[in-house]
């Protein structure tokens, strides 16, 4: 088994939900990613995790093979392998670490086990070459909704968390009970640009509370109640569904800018970061650039196709364990833990 070096060769798999992904590394060079995202679970209003494995065991082996052959590499050119190994869905996880597995046993190579989280904490710096330490990064898609302070490639604090539903989550329940189908964030986003957002007083769960913590299971609530007291017949008008978007989009925005605001001006940083599914709602770039601009701060957004699940965002993180020295052993488990726990807090 060889060093892993500057220019070493790294595979990285990510299987955690409902994306079979897989990218290569040759040296710092991002030379493929390639992303299938199961789209068929929209059928059944949320992703079904046995199915979501077995469509990881029907896709892993071509998605390695067409991110190794778009990167012009084959699995002897592979130096390491980088793979998801939690949290996640725990069928989905065990595809991808046993594809992994397999694989660095087979061609005798290192292989590093990485959080998804701290795949999403990182992402921005795929692109963002100017990006800095320290920086505060918000971590918000369908599963994780979680504030971070980050002062290197080894050293990053949770600040805070939902205590119930990720805002991704609450997105895409607001808009099934809005009859949009799932996933709903990104029709609630184009909705709300042509609604009123004051027409409606929705409430942000902990706003005020001393900490960096969300709640969005009471918006939901409030939407339902809402929908019963307000919609005669089951019967949505245009306007009347444009409005409950845009208003129950500000409250999800609201707190969402108003605690990582809060945490910057707490932790005296000037980098703000957005990364995970959900930064790609047009208004919370809108305000959290606002808020910014302000303050003098810079904010940093990774693009889309590193803000969903991806596996060029494990690469990255996992190239920086490995050049760093780290290996897992070939004996590690997967872990579906929720985000409290599995963090290194310095
Ligand atoms: O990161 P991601 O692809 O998957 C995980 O959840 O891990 O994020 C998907 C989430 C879904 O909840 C989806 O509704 C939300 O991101 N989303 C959006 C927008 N685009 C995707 N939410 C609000 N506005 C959008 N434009
Ligand atoms: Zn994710």
């Amino acid at each position: 088994m060889s060093a892993f070096t500057e220019n070493s060769t790294l595979l990285a798999i990510e299987t955690s939900c409902d994306e079979t992904s897989a990218a290569v590394l040759v040296g710092c060079e991002l030379r493929s990613n390639i992303v299938s995202s199961q789209r068929f679970h929209t059928q059944f209003g949320g992703v079904v995790p046995e199915l979501a494995s077995r469509a990881h065991v029907r896709y892993i082996s071509s998605i390695v093979r067409d991110a190794l052959s778009e990167a012009h590499v084959c699995m002897h050119d592979v130096h390491a392998i980088a793979v998801t190994q939690s949290p996640g869905l725990a069928g989905s996880l065990v595809i991808g670490t046993s594809f992994a597995k397999g694989l660095a046993l087979r061609y005798n190579v290192p292989i590093i086990a990485v959080n998804h989280i701290e795949g999403h904490i990182y992402s921005a710096c795929i692109e963002h070459t100017t990006l800095s330490f320290p920086f505060i990064v918000l971590v918000v898609s369908g599963g994780h909704t979680a504030l971070f302070l980050v002062r290197s490639f080894e050293e990053y604090q949770l600040l805070g968390s939902t205590r119930d539903d990720a805002a991704g989550e609450a997105f895409d329940k607001i808009a099934k009970l809005l009859g949009l189908g799932y996933p709903g964030g990104a029709k609630i986003d184009r909705l709300a640009r042509e609604g009123n957002p004051s027409a409606i007083s929705f409430p942000r769960g902990m706003m005020h509370d001393d900490n960096f913590d969300w709640s969005f299971s009471g918006l939901k609530t409030a939407v339902r109640t809402y929908l019963q007291c307000h919609v005669s017949g089951g019967q949505i008008d245009d306007q009347q569904l444009r409005d409950i978007c845009a208003a129950s989009q500000e409250a999800i925005v609201d707190v969402l800018v108003h605690k990582t605001v809060r945490a910057a001006q707490h932790y005296a940083v000037s980098t703000l970061v957005v990364a995970g599914g959900v930064a790609a709602n047009s208004r919370l770039r809108e305000r959290l650039c606002d808020a910014a601009q302000d303050k003098g701060w810079s904010v940093f957004i990774p693009s889309i196709q590193y803000c969903t699940d991806n596996a060029a965002m494990i690469g990255y993180i996992g190239r920086q364990k490995l050049l760093a020295g780290v290996r897992s052993p070939l004996t590690f488990t997967i872990a579906t833990q929720a985000i409290r726990s599995p963090y290194r807090s310095r």
